[in-house]
């Protein structure tokens, strides 16, 4: 039997910024937009069809950007959800600039990350953004007056709370000076374990980490692999086990993992009724590590 449909409520729960309280195992919305995460999803009804399902699959915290489409990705967020169910928290950032299909480019000045502020309002709908992450610290810009401007967007209540992404210790200390670090949203899965120190800072702080790419596991994941062997002896699918371990590797994790189809939506959640051993986490942490270790 394969671990095919579940609920999110199994992830367990955790209160983002202390008050703003989530079903650990959430959904990115970054896939559901073009090719290149540029423009309208090939499939329009089946991205509606996915974030339709959320709900119904106990998901109640959505990651999603400007830089997503852009604006697609919130414009679809809401066609499908609005009026939004209680208790669902929708996290957006800004901060990337999009002049075409994969490229990215950070802008921090303060009246451009202000405007895209205003600009996800409308696009989601909400009078107040639940999470409002700064997609990138540019480096032509000081990083205090990034750090201020997000103050003031805090102060004017646009947002309720402020988050970062791929970022240092040295940065979110830097931050926290302007405001509360509520989430850090990293790259970060079995095989990559590159913010490892960032995720123990952010767990001893009870910040919020965001694993972006959760369900990436390499090699680990082919015929013969320790996944696989894992994904026999649990009924599941690798992907399945990659997910449950990053769920088990910390409290304060929340991964998002994305999918543009209903089918995968409810293979990812059904992760949540997944508890590893203690040993085999073990066994999986070690070889995610060594593989992390032999990447050149
Ligand atoms: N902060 C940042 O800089 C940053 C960067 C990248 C992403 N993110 C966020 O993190 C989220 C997740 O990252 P990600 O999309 O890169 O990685 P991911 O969620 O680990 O992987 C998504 C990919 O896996 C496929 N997939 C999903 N579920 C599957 C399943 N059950 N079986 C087989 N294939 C499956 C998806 O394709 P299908 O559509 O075909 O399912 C998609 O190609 C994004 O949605 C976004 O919100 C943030």
């Amino acid at each position: 039997m394969t671990h095919s449909s579940g609920n999110a409520t199994r992830s367990g729960n955790f209160a983002i910024g202390g008050d703003l309280t989530i079903h650990r195992l959430g959904f990115g919305a970054m896939r559901l937009t073009g090719s290149g995460i540029w423009g309208p999803p090939a499939d329009h009804d089946e991205a509606i069809r996915t974030l339709k399902r959320l709900p119904e699959l106990g998901v109640n915290f959505i990651d999603t950007a400007d830089a997503y489409g852009p604006d697609v990705s919130e414009w679809l967020i809401r066609e499908a959800l609005h009026p939004y169910p209680k208790g669902l928290v929708i996290a957006t950032k800004g901060g990337l600039t999009r002049s075409g299909p994969d490229i990215w480019k950070p802008v921090g000045r303060p009246e451009y990350l202000l405007q895209q502020v205003h600009k996800s309002l409308r696009n989601l709908g909400v009078e107040q953004i639940d999470l409002w992450q700064l997609h990138r610290i540019d480096p032509t810009v000081p990083a205090d007056e990034q750090f201020d401007a997000i103050r003031s967007f805090i102060d004017q209540k646009l947002i309720r709370h402020a988050g970062l992404s791929e970022v240092s210790i040295e940065d979110i200390k830097a931050a926290s000076k302007f405001f509360n670090v509520a989430t850090v949203q990293n790259r970060y899965n079995l095989v990559d374990r590159t913010s490892e120190d960032v995720l123990d800072y952010c767990a001893a702080r009870n910040i919020g980490f965001i694993p972006w790419f959760p369900l990436a596991a390499g090699d680990l994941a082919k015929p013969g692999s320790i996944l696989d062997t894992m994904a026999g002896k649990y009924g599941a699918h690798p992907s399945q086990i990659a997910l449950a371990w990053v769920l088990k590797r910390s409290p304060v994790m929340l991964p998002i993992p994305g999918t543009s189809k209903v089918v995968h939506l409810e293979q990812n959640v059904a992760a949540a009724d997944i508890t590893l051993s203690d040993e085999d986490f073990a066994a999986l942490d070690s070889e995610g590590r060594k593989a992390f270790q032999s990447t050149p």
